[in-house]
């Protein structure tokens, strides 16, 4: 097992009742880094990212075959821990959508409901985690105020926020930005940046500029498949696979 690679997919086939959502995906996600996907509609990048923290489990008909190793370990084994998977490896998804509470509630939620119970310690984690997701500047005078009266942009951050807060390892976004503003979006990708020296971040969108400006490796999908993966520059600049070429330089989409 190589040190640097957190996640490695081999030979990954998802059926959703009679639809083959992936077919035979093979790719290693490397740790503290950003790996965009990219691909039109209905080509398995939702399904992709629900697999690798067992979301699926929720989908009805849903069947997967080939291994996931998260640091190793394959999280679709019987038995696999699946409350520790989740905690593992977080979900952010496009649409923002705190808790009806306040600010700090919301990223303290996680935490109170790991166990923690010191004040101390969850004021300790609400700063970090809302400055590691550049919101904190914004909203440190008023902590204890609803979080439904914050923008949609600073409600997606916040919602990060409440991911980070529960220390996981893996970070996976799917088009987060895909509501917000370039502002706001400005905000999230500065935020990817950091985070991605300490997180396993996969970054699903469907803006080809926001993988080539933020992602160090980017992946193709369609209808199922890895077309290719490799340094983001590559894909944009120089791709192997003619199909790639033709998604992005916008001939389909
Ligand atoms: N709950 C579900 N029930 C049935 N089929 C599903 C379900 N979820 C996904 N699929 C099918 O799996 C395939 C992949 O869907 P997926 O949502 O992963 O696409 P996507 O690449 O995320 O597309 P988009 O860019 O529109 O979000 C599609 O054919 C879709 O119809
Ligand atoms: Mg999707």
């Amino acid at each position: 097992m190589n040190a640097d690679v957190k996640i490695e997919v081999r030979n990954l086939d998802v059926f959703i009742g009679n639809t083959r959502a992936l077919r035979g995906v093979t790719i290693d996600v490397p740790a503290r880094s950003i790996l965009g996907i990219i691909g039109p509609a209905g080509s398995g990048k939702t399904v992709f990212l629900r697999t690798l923290n067992r979301l699926n489990d929720l989908t009805r008909g849903f069947r997967a075959t080939g291994r996931v190793l998260l640091d190793g370990a394959d999280i679709l084994a019987p038995g696999a821990d699946v409350v520790g998977i989740r905690k593992r490896v977080g979900m952010l998804f496009a649409l923002p959508v705190p808790l009806p509470m306040s600010i700090f509630d919301n990223v303290a939620f996680g935490p109170r409901l790991a166990g923690t119970r010191s004040r101390r310690t969850l004021r300790q984690i609400v700063e970090s985690s809302l400055k590691a997701a550049f919101l904190w500047e914004e909203v440190k005078d008023r902590l204890n105020t609803s979080s439904l009266r914050l923008s949609g942009g600073q409600q997606q951050r916040l919602c990060l926020a409440r991911v980070l807060a529960m220390e996981p390892e893996v970070i996976l976004l799917d088009e987060p930005c895909s509501g917000l503003d370039p502002v706001s979006t400005a905000r999230i990708e500065e935020a990817l940046a950091e985070l991605k020296a300490r997180y396993t971040i996969i970054l699903v969108t469907n803006n080809t500029k926001q993988a080539a400006r933020v992602a160090c490796n980017t992946a193709f999908f369609l209808m199922g498949e890895l077309v290719e993966v490799g340094p983001t520059s590559k894909i944009f600049i120089s791709p192997s696979d003619p199909r790639t070429n033709d998604y992005v330089i916008g001939k389909f989409g």
